[in-house]
């Protein structure tokens, strides 16, 4: 569905990707695990059309989609769900909803529908949904930074950091909706530094560091955690 082919991407003349490969299959839930700093959001970014590839292709079903401007990839299906739960605080839940829907907003009928499949799946969103998105606690606002990304109807969701600052037990209920979001036939790449969170629910991970893949390998074949931790922290490289 989504490949990665060498992609060199940065910062004005600065590159932080340097030659990032990486596939998600349709259907499939993908980690891309790191550190701080190494290139994750950069790499979401350089697929929401946020960032300029310089080098390399991204594919999407097969088509180049560096000509398309970000404000169109999600026609396409991609949908950014950006770190830091960023929603408009001062704007209710529900608008914040609805902001996620702006482009298709000729669409009234199936808006009404979309929502309430939100508010199906994120129950507390329902109960909350006259509240000021700024009152919301963390795990409210990352459901509500998901649900709008829902509201645009992607196909694939690029979810960056959802279960940061988050205490366990809400880790463990943004683990099940991403879970859920796959079993409707989402395809899904999540960038975490949980580890744990990722090995649970991942079917295939990538670590990248210093902008590089430094280590992949499907969740299903065995993946070490004191493997991963070299990898994730330092010394060993990519064969
Ligand atoms: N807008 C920007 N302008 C210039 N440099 C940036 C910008 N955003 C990020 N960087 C730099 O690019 C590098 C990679 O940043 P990136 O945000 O991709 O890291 P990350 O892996 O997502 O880290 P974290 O886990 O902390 O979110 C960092 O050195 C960062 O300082
Ligand atoms: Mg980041």
């Amino acid at each position: 569905m989504l490949k990665l082919d060498s992609i060199v991407a940065g910062y004005g003349r600065t590159r932080i990707l340097h030659g990032v490969s990486l596939h998600v299959p349709k259907g499939g839930l993908v980690a891309l695990l790191g550190g701080n700093g190494t290139g994750k959001s950069t790499t979401l970014k350089a697929i929401a059309g946020l960032v300029k590839v310089q080098e390399g292709q991204i594919l999407l079903e097969g088509r180049d989609i560096d000509p398309v401007p970000a404000e169109q990839r999600s026609a396409l299906g991609l949908s950014l769900v950006p770190q830091g739960k960023e929603v408009f605080a001062g704007m209710s839940v529900e608008e914040n909803l609805l902001m996620g829907a702006y482009h298709r907003r000729k669409h009234r009928n199936e808006i009404a529908e979309d929502l309430e499949s939100v508010y199906q799946r994120f129950k507390r969103l329902r109960e909350r949904r006259k509240v000021y998105a700024g009152m919301l606690s963390g795990g409210e606002r990352q459901m509500l930074s998901i649900g709008r990304s829902l509201m645009a109807r992607p196909t694939m969701l690029l979810l960056d950091e959802p279960s940061a600052a988050l205490a366990p037990r809400v880790v463990e209920e943004i683990a099940e909706a991403i879970l859920s979001l796959r079993e409707l036939g989402l395809t899904l790449l999540l960038v975490e530094q949980n580890v744990g969170m990722a090995l649970d629910i991942a079917d295939y991970i990538y670590v990248i560091r210093g902008g590089r893949i430094a280590y992949e390998r499907a969740v299903g074949e065995g993946v070490a955690m004191e493997e991963l931790q070299e990898f994730y922290l330092g010394g060993k490289d990519h064969d």
